[in-house]
């Protein structure tokens, strides 16, 4: 079954239909202002941290039906009311389009004869969420009455959800009037609302435009919420309980408000606020009327002060409305122009041209924050861990975005190497996470410290900036003795990073787990120690001794290839399980992750993260890679563990809270996926990456959603496994680590453009079916058109094939583009079998 297509021209998924089987979401804005959209209109926004700077009251688990931040009421003058998005009024639509684009959703339905279009976005460097309407009448003229609301929430996310009696009473909103014609700046305001019980109506006053300023009354003099927009007001309202009127049977779906002439004009000091601002417009017959609403955020210490106002007019100016969409547009074009490619995978296309580049964006800049499944309530911040993972994804769009945070990251160092776990961006303050909640279990994660070495890597891979190994900076809050903290180079947090994880082993020479690893909620007791994090390590050795050799550190690189060594050894000698890699050795010497367990068996973190790390010879990675398609991979992708633990055990941790094929116990944990499709690049066979690869492309579930009902256009963090009765249901869209790996899986190891130092190593690892693929890739400032034929005609691994590459005609020695001149060069790749070389 579908629910909508994508429009690969304007880049969009058009959702066709508004009865999908959960709310889809599409961001605007970002973090400093900004949060999500659904389908249905509704708006959940905040300013800077989701969990103090909460603006619309969105609370997901409210049933779907209801108004959820922001909706747009239209009353005819029959008293007909309708919705636009069609929540809240719930009435059906004679036609609905929900076009899910860049930064921004439109909105075309119809309702009989009128035609509604709404464009939402939000100005870049703004912080205001414009809602672009125009309705234009097929039938006779008419006069219709359109109301757009705003449900707002207490700024402390989690005290709106309470809504303690106190919460209501801090809460109010205030009107202003300008009238409409006066130059910008000059306006003399005026109070229009009256007391409760007042009568009286503004229709005989001059045309005005209303803004409704909600605040907190803590914030009376430093912030304030509005709705406005571009058209004369004719009344508002601001408390819900007039508005609904839901004591009398009012409903959202039918607000007994609406019903009135007019809306009370009550400003309000208390309750439940609401900002809903009536406007009269005559729709004649094919004369498309245009109206814009506001809804933004103002440091506004006095909001009658002609700043404000000012700031305010901006977007009523149609043409400003239109630059800053165009401005939007723009932006989303250059993020996108540094790799576009052109494979016979029309759905490998689409993620890797448009929807996964936006989707890591997105995930980078709103990390776990925000999303309908990460309610942003908490101080959890930004994890070590995720973020560095999810830096990895944008390096080749935004490197200066990249190293800022991986410079912040640097900052969450222990001194002793190891790291915290989460932080707030805005405080720099970070904690130990979950592992509070057990203080008699180590305090750190065994492997947030050695994430920020392949997101550093991968940066410099991709820029070629050798110097920031050189560059200075903090460890988390060390004061020296004259008060200031002490900084280091990249280089020796990333010395550190190594020495901690080669420190600290345990009684088999594994890393200790720590609290957890990557999986985290594996939690074992004090000692247990971890193979997946033994791959980490190696894997982020091999990148630092890259580093250190390129950099002329001959000694760090000497050491360090020592440790990968001695590591190699240990894993070969104590993880192997016969057919796979062991996961974890419990702090009792307990192998888990082994045939010889009842339950998780094997888990897939150990055999890719090995492989990666390069710690596997060929015949067991062969055999470890088979046991993965043999007993983990689905149709809908590779599952974590398997089997599945059946029941609760706290020796285990939090794994066991889930039913068998849930989340990380024997789930579809998408994260985990590429990682097997990289391993399978590196040691197997190139069919069966881009099998993988396209087993949990979203978009290929495009007419698959009555089970898997997330949206095609992002990846889910999870699907259900095949343990588990919905097996194929995805959840928690968006802001997953799945995004920054899919894009490293499909654009590094099966398309095979892999940044090195030196330049751009060119070794795709191509389906057999696949004739090749073109791209133009945008590399260190120099744009390389590039068309790969694959002349194999099977699949193949890498050290079956070698590359025969020619740059503008001229044959190459070898298979990596070096020499950035910042101009356009023409780049063929031939991939041939090695005995045909
Ligand atoms: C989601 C968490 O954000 C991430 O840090 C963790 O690695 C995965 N769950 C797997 O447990």
């Amino acid at each position: 079954m579908t629910y909508g297509h994508f429009h690969d021209q304007s880049k969009e998924y058009r959702i066709t239909r508004p009865d999908l089987p959960m709310k889809w979401t599409n961001y605007v804005g970002g973090l400093s202002f900004g949060g999500f959209l659904d389908h249905t209109g509704g708006a959940q926004v905040c300013m800077e941290d989701p969990a103090v700077g909460r603006i619309t009251k969105y609370i997901p688990q409210m049933p779907d039906s209801d108004l959820k931040g922001f909706g747009i009421y239209i009353k005819d003058a029959n008293g007909r009311l309708i919705s636009p998005f069609q929540v809240p009024c719930g009435h059906p639509l004679d036609h609905f389009t929900c076009r899910v684009g860049l930064g921004y959703s439109i909105w075309e339905t119809t309702y009989k004869e009128l035609d509604f279009t709404i464009r939402a976005f939000v100005p870049k460097g703004s912080s205001v969420l414009l809602y672009d309407m125009t309705i234009t009448n097929g039938g006779e003229d008419q006069t219709l009455d359109v109301y757009p609301v705003v449900e707002y929430s207490h700024f402390e996310a989690l005290k709106q959800l309470t809504n303690a009696d106190w919460v209501p009473q801090t809460m109010g909103t205030r009107a202003v009037t300008s009238p409409i014609g006066k130059k910008t700046g000059s306006h003399t305001p005026t109070r229009s609302h009256r007391g409760p019980g007042e009568e009286g109506s503004t229709s005989d006053q001059q045309e005005v435009y209303t803004t409704l300023f909600q605040q907190a009354w803590m914030q009376r003099q430093s912030h304030a919420n509005y709705l406005t927009s571009n058209r004369p007001a004719l009344s508002f309202e601001t408390d819900r309980q007039r508005f609904l009127g839901d004591h009398r049977g009012g409903t959202w779906q039918k607000p007994l408000g609406l019903l009135e002439e007019t809306l009370s004009n009550q400003e309000s000091l208390r309750g439940n606020s609401v900002g809903v601002v009536q406007h009269r417009l005559v729709v004649k017959k094919g004369r498309p009327e245009r109206i814009i609403f506001q809804v933004g955020r103002l440091e506004a210490g006095d909001i009658h002060s002609p700043e404000i106002q000012d700031q305010v007019d901006y977007f009523r100016q149609e043409a400003h409305v239109d630059q800053a969409f165009d401005r939007l547009l723009d932006q989303w074009d250059s993020h996108l122009s540094p790799l576009q490619v052109q494979t016979p995978s029309a759905s490998l296309d689409s993620m890797v041209n448009v929807h996964n580049p936006r989707q890591c964006w997105i995930t980078f800049n709103w990390s776990r924050y925000l999303s309908l499944n990460q309610l942003g309530y908490g101080a959890r911040g930004l994890g070590v861990r995720d973020t560095a993972q999810d830096t990895m994804g944008i390096v080749v769009q935004q490197p200066q975005a990249a190293k800022e945070k991986i410079m912040e990251l640097w900052t969450m160092q222990r001194t002793d190497g190891s790291s915290y776990h989460q932080y707030n961006p805005k405080t720099l303050e970070a904690t130990e996470g979950d592992a509070r909640e057990m203080p008699d279990r180590p305090q750190y994660y065994g492997d947030d410290h050695l994430w920020p070495i392949l997101a550093t890597a991968s940066l410099i891979r991709e820029t070629g900036h050798l110097d920031l190994l050189g560059e200075e900076v903090s460890f988390y809050h060390e004061p020296d003795h004259r008060g200031h903290r002490e900084v280091f180079t990249v280089l020796e947090h990333i010395r550190r990073a190594l020495a901690f994880t080669h420190d600290q082993v345990g009684a088999d020479g594994l890393p200790l787990l720590g609290f957890a690893d990557w999986n985290d909620p594996v939690n074992l007791p004090t000692g247990a120690q971890s193979v997946m994090l033994a791959g980490l390590y190696g894997k982020a050795l091999l990148e630092a001794i890259e580093l250190a050799k390129a950099a002329g550190e001959v000694d760090l690189a000497n050491l360090w290839t020592g440790w990968h060594g001695e590591m190699k050894e240990t894993v070969n000698s104590v993880a192997w399980d016969g057919q796979w890699y062991i996961r974890y050795i419990d702090a009792d010497g307990t192998r888990l992750g082994s045939q010889s367990n009842p339950d998780s068996q094997l888990y897939i973190n150990a055999q890719s993260w090995l492989i990666m790390a390069g710690f596997v010879a060929e015949d067991r990675s062969d055999l470890a890679l088979a046991a993965i398609e043999e007993h983990m991979a689905t149709d809908w992708g590779i599952k974590l563990s398997y089997p599945s633990f059946n029941g609760f055990d706290p020796s285990k941790g939090g794994i066991t809270t889930y039913p068998p094929g849930a989340k990380e116990n024997g789930g579809i944990f998408l994260h985990a996926n590429p990682w097997v499709m990289i391993a399978e690049t590196l040691q197997g066979a190139s069919d069966r990456a881009m099998d993988y690869y396209d087993r949990i492309n979203p978009v290929a579930r495009n007419g698959q959603i009555e089970k898997f009902e997330s949206p095609p256009y992002v990846y889910p963090q999870n699907i259900l496994g095949d343990e588990h009765p919905q097996h194929g249901l995805a959840r928690n869209a968006w802001l997953t680590g799945t995004a920054s790996w899919c894009y490293q899986a499909a654009v590094q190891h099966i398309l095979g453009l892999h940044p090195e130092i030196e330049g751009l190593r060119l070794q795709p690892v191509l389906p057999e079916h696949w004739p090749g693929y073109t791209c133009t890739r945008v590399f260190r400032g120099t744009t390389f058109h590039i068309n790969v034929t694959n002349q194999t005609g099977q699949a193949y691994s890498l050290g079956q094939v070698g590359f025969d590459v020619t740059v503008d005609g001229l044959t190459q020695e070898d298979n990596l583009l070096t020499g950035f001149d910042g101009q356009d060069h023409d780049v063929t790749v031939t991939i041939k079998n090695r005995v045909s070389l």
